[in-house]
């Protein structure tokens, strides 16, 4: 029994002497599209026109006017298609492998994305599910608004997590990357929605049953991760969450994702365990780079970063984002360097600073000498760690990936697992993997904006990891990321 999201994490560690391989169950590999059996998606209108911004515009804007978002189902249809929508394919069998905007460990897709309107010129008021394969709309509950209603028009997104998707072929270890995917969606549509004028007020403090039960998900299949809204409200999300009468058995059963579905128990456990919510108005923790372990014994403020060399705007870097993994030892040049930086000091947050700390392994980037440095997002300043080449042993560590030493910087999240259990109960953990996603969107789409590779790492022997990186007992490598020129096709 899974009473400890710590637990939970320690419990799935990859250890290179004791991994056992496991063939896929073909049979019942999951549907990466969700349906409802007789309820026919409404079709939205064509996305666009798109806003013209480049990434770096985006990130760096103040605050955002509260009323800046058009309420009008085109705008939504826009912001749903930048946020989620298929964009490359593949062949598959006598069919096609859609892959899409975000990228999703193993390609496997647990996300989706539910969404209340309010008020929204062209759509009747509903609790609808968004169908990335029609853009389109599942109504799933008519007018559910209850009294949130009467302070104007609003549209609440949900984001949540199919465990079965990812644990087809992660097993327990799944649960991390439903974290991981969901924190890569909701940047997706914080981003999306910035473009489009409007600020998000995101959380993941939510009634989780309440929430679970509202958008009609079988929870032992399917879980509400993050909530999003728009405009941002001083009452709570829960102000306009009704309790609600339970959705059809019918609709229930749409969580499931293929006919003999194993159940892995760790994944379930560990997000009961993280259902109480211990977050009251005390003040935030330190920031979590100076409570990983390393010091660095002097820390270098970064330049001031001016511009990017972006060579696509925001809306083709969404639309062209892939994975890279053909790296080639080539110096990243000095404003791509500083464009990642500025990119990631852009979208941290004080909630993300709280609870993940950045690291960085340079290889062969601009000026900068090889080695291990921390992030302080707040001083905006590197501190190095250990001066030397760690591309080799890390990409030995990301289970012999042999590609990621060819990498020019290889980006770190990191937390202090227990520190977060102990302050925040096992709901810390969601906080951390949250933030780890959200900062990995940022460095695709940062990457993608500038024509630079980018892949995602969530395989690492975890114990070599937090070794290799001086890390606390408690602490651990949450996610990698790996950017850096790449071979043109
Ligand atoms: C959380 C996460 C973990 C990932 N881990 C790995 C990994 O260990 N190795 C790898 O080659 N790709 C990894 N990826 C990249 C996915 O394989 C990739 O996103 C997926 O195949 C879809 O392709 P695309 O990103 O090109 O759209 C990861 C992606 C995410 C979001």
């Amino acid at each position: 029994m899974v009473v400890s999201c710590f637990q939970y994490h320690r419990s799935t560690s990859y250890d290179r002497d004791r991994m056992e391989g496991h063939g896929l169950d073909w049979e019942n590999q999951p549907s990466v599209f969700k349906e409802y059996p007789g309820i026919e998606p409404i079709p939205l209108p064509e996305p666009g026109p798109f806003p013209e911004k480049n990434l770096s515009e985006l990130l760096r804007q103040e605050k955002l006017d509260p009323e800046g978002f058009t309420f009008h189902i085109k705008a939504l249809s826009t912001l749903l298609f930048l946020t989620y929508s298929l964009t490359g394919k593949a062949r598959q069998g006598d069919g096609f492998f859609y892959f899409r905007s975000v990228p999703s460990a193993g390609a496997l897709y647990p996300a989706e994305l539910y969404f209340t309107a309010n008020g929204l010129a062209g759509l009747d008021d509903g609790l609808y599910h968004f169908s990335i394969a029609r853009h389109g709309l599942h109504l799933l509950r008519e007018e559910p608004q209850g009294k949130g209603a009467e302070s104007g028009p609003s549209l609440t997104f949900f984001l949540t997590s199919i465990f079965f998707r990812s644990c087809w072929k992660y097993r327990d270890r799944g649960y991390r990357y439903c974290l991981l995917d969901t924190g890569h969606l909701l940047q997706s549509l914080v981003l999306a929605a910035g473009s489009m004028g409007a600020s998000l007020s995101c959380s993941a403090d939510f009634p989780d049953n309440q929430v679970n039960r509202f958008l009609g998900l079988d929870q032992e299949r399917e879980v509400c991760l993050a909530v999003a809204e728009v405009p941002m409200r001083k009452e709570s999300v829960l102000g306009v969450i009704p309790e609600s009468e339970k959705l059809s058995q019918d609709m229930v059963d749409a969580s499931r994702v293929a006919l003999k579905e194993t159940v892995y128990s760790a994944p379930v456990e560990a997000h009961k365990a993280g259902m109480s919510i211990r977050r009251g108005n005390e003040e935030s923790l330190p920031a979590m780079v100076y409570r990983l372990g390393p010091s660095p014994d002097h820390w270098e403020p970064l330049p001031s970063f001016s511009t990017w060399h972006e060579v696509v705007q925001y809306k083709d870097a969404v639309l062209s984002r892939r994975s890279r993994r053909n790296f080639f030892q080539e110096p990243m040049p000095e404003p791509a360097v500083h464009g990642l930086l500025d990119g990631l000091l852009k979208g941290t947050s004080e909630n993300t600073r709280q609870f993940v700390g950045t690291g960085v392994l340079v290889n062969n980037a601009g000026s900068r000498e090889p080695g291990y440095y921390l992030l302080d997002s707040k001083t905006e300043s590197l501190g190095m760690v250990k001066e030397g080449p760690f591309m080799e042993t890390m990409a030995h560590i990301c289970l012999d990936q042999a590609w990621l030493a060819n990498a020019a910087l290889h980006f770190l999240f990191m937390a202090d697992l227990g520190a977060l259990e102990e302050r925040f109960g096992p709901r810390g953990y969601r906080y951390a993997m949250l933030e780890a996603g959200r900062m990995g969107e940022i460095l695709y789409l940062t990457a993608a904006s500038m024509g630079i590779g980018c892949c995602g790492i969530g395989a690492f022997y975890d114990e070599e990891a937090r070794q290799l990186l001086k890390l606390d007992e408690n602490t651990r490598l949450l996610y990698l990321v790996a950017v850096g020129p790449v071979k043109r096709a």
